[in-house]
């Protein structure tokens, strides 16, 4: 393994526990308010996830940060930003998984929260999970026009024009041959958006500039797209125990993925292309972008 595949695996493990911690003092504790629904927001969000979106938030920053700045207001921020984008993510796995939805009973290879829980439960912790988002975001220690900002882009990206869309799409899809644009926008709507959302907040809470953003957009754009590309190909590919969620639920429940689409080889022929695009992208902005690189990359080769 190359020294930069170490240094980044050993940057991408420190942040995940860094981002667990954040998110553990940002949870409301169980022992106040009400317990049954704090603890299933804490068993939602806390369960072992990947925390790519809060890893998207965290290098957007740093490669739009001055290099060199302490900026530790900005660094502080991100914390935020981060906690909020796996907040609205986490609210969205539990509503996925919900009967009404795609009725999953394993999600980070344990019972889905409705399962653990009950439905009632699993619909107010995401309910619960969602506006906490818009507090944390809404509390960072950066300019005011900035959360502004960041309010306006995680809002609409989490909205009936980004994931809620798509999932809606989602819903329409279940036993219909999608052309490939409409699975593509499906696909940006209901996954990409949040990825892109968690690219642009961490460039806006590090205060880049328009060229910065333009990059950012570009590479968010590609990884976005692919994340779910690789999803779908998993769910073919993988099994319950490496991926933490059931294997096949796709094909089974009829729902058009890239993989019935295209195929595999088309699929991962067009992941390829896609993490071309997204290091292209990241090419003007130099050298402290290199961890979105690294990000695209462990997007693209991830097993679960
Ligand atoms: C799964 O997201 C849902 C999709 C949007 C494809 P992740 O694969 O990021 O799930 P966790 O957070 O690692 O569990
Ligand atoms: C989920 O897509 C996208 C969102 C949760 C917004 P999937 O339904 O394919 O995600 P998994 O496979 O259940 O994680
Ligand atoms: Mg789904
Ligand atoms: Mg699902
Ligand atoms: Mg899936």
């Amino acid at each position: 393994m190359s020294t930069a595949q170490l240094d980044f695996d050993e940057w991408f493990q420190s942040t995940v526990a860094h981002t667990t911690a954040v998110l553990d003092e940002f949870l409301p504790a169980v022992d106040e308010g009400h317990q049954r629904l704090h603890e299933a927001m804490r068993y939602a969000v806390l369960g072992p996830g990947k925390r790519v979106r809060a890893a998207l938030v965290y290098a957007a920053g740093e490669a739009s940060l001055e290099a060199g700045s302490a900026a530790s207001a900005q660094r502080e921020g991100l914390d935020y930003a981060a906690a909020a984008v796996e907040m609205i993510h986490a609210y969205s796995l539990v509503h996925d998984d919900l009967p009404c939805m795609d009725d999953d009973d394993l999600r980070r290879g344990r019972p889905t929260v409705h399962r653990r829980f009950n439905e009632a439960t699993a619909m107010l912790a995401g309910d619960a999970l969602q506006p906490l988002a818009f507090e944390l975001l809404a509390q960072m220690p950066v300019a005011p026009a900035l959360i502004v900002q960041a309010v306006q882009l995680l809002a609409r990206s989490a909205g009936s024009f980004g994931m809620a869309g798509g999932q809606a799409i989602d819903c329409d899809s279940v036993g219909q041959v999608l052309q490939s644009e409409a699975l593509q926008q499906m696909h940006r709507m209901k996954t990409g958006a949040m990825l892109e959302a968690s690219v642009l907040l961490g460039g806006i809470v590090a205060g880049a500039g328009s060229a910065v953003r333009e990059g950012l957009e570009a590479y968010a754009a590609a990884v976005g797209l692919a994340f779910q590309v690789v999803d779908d190909i998993l769910d073919v590919t993988s099994d319950t125990v490496t991926l933490g969620k059931t294997v096949g639920k796709d094909a089974a429940s009829d729902k058009p993925t890239y993989v019935s689409v295209m195929g595999l080889t088309g699929s991962r022929e067009l992941l390829a292309s896609l993490r071309e695009q997204a290091h292209e992208a990241l090419r003007p902005l130099g050298p402290t972008a290199c961890r979105l690189g690294g990000i695209a990359d462990f997007i693209v080769g991830r097993n679960h």
